[in-house]
């Protein structure tokens, strides 16, 4: 059975039941997307296909999350080659709405916020920008639950195990801020999905995969490299068990004259709250991410690494 493209809410889910009954399916996964798909991307949607029966992908470029109108015009839109990846991944269904289909009647009046974890890091530099995308994360995985009623008859499909279909989203750990604020919206207001995180995919000299990638020159991918290393520093002390020395990998970073940092920190996954000073002094025990941002040239980059010791 190959790809099947719809546009519409009702769409996706009456091929979303459709596909459950064929497939005697008791599983659905949904992986939410901007579109101008990468290696990242697969891994996302390889992952839900592996862990589901019925494997949904969303590409929306959602104007919520965008500051300028510029940046929005300029996102690439490559809805071909995107669903040629995503078929190769064995994903089922692509759901691609119109602007008009996701928010009719205009941007919507009721929308989720994301509090204060929204507002530092990355929502420090964009703001507004979490709102957003919550707001759109929150619909689409409204959109994406399985499609459980038969038509005509109001029955359920009953899946392996008898009862609801299973239901998980999978989103990149490259967004740590992204998936900590999509955890907490779910955990928050009790949505019936269950989040899973795909860590982060990179090209061999270590760069993290992003569909910002493209507009850095060859010189400027070359000095972007700096980041992945800086966090790798931080990683090697913390698996040895020793200080971690956050000076010496920020000063890695400002030794490369074409990329301007915003931040380097250590923070706790969940809160995003720096970790005590104290985990520079004394070996690192336990759970932190070590997080940067920076700008190389014109692009801004983001990237992490998960510390567990
Ligand atoms: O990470 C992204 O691509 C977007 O922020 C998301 C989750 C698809 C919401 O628009």
């Amino acid at each position: 059975m190959g790809i099947r493209l719809v546009t519409t809410g009702a769409s996706l889910r009456a091929q979303s039941r459709l596909l459950l009954t064929q497939k005697h399916g008791s599983s659905q996964g949904l992986v939410p997307t901007m579109g101008a798909l990468h290696e990242g991307h697969a891994q996302l949607a390889r992952t839900a296909v592996e862990q589901n029966d019925v494997v949904v992908a969303s590409i929306f470029v959602n104007p919520l999350q965008f500051g300028e109108a510029a940046d929005l015009e300029r996102y690439p839109r490559t809805l071909e080659a995107d669903m040629a990846l995503l078929e190769e991944q064995g994903v089922d269904l692509v759901l691609a709405p119109s602007v008009d289909e996701m928010y009719p009647g205009g941007r919507p009046l009721v929308r989720i916020t994301a509090g204060p974890l929204g507002e530092k890091w990355e929502g420090a530099s964009r703001p507004g920008h979490f709102d957003g995308a919550l707001t759109v994360v929150a619909k689409l995985l409204h959109l994406g639950i399985p499609g459980t009623g038969l038509p005509g008859n109001g029955a359920f499909v009953t899946g392996a195990g008898g009862g609801l279909p299973g239901y998980r989203a999978y989103f990149g750990q490259k967004d740590a801020q992204q998936l900590a604020l999509v955890r907490r919206m779910v955990a928050d207001l009790n949505f019936p999905v269950e989040i899973v995180a795909v860590p982060t995919v990179r090209s061999e000299d270590g760069l993290a995969l992003s569909s910002r990638n493209r507009f850095l020159s060859g010189e400027e991918r070359e000095a972007a490299l700096v980041l992945s290393r800086s966090l790798r520093l931080i990683e090697d002390r913390a698996n040895a068990n020793e200080a971690l020395d956050v000076e010496s990998a920020r000063a890695l970073i400002e030794s490369q004259p074409l990329v301007d940092l915003d931040y380097l920190e250590v923070v706790d996954p969940g809160t995003l709250e720096p970790l005590a000073e104290n985990c520079r002094e004394t070996p690192f025990r336990g759970e932190g991410l070590a997080i940067v941002a920076a700008k190389v040239g014109a692009v801004r980059l983001i990237d992490n690494v998960p510390l567990s010791s």
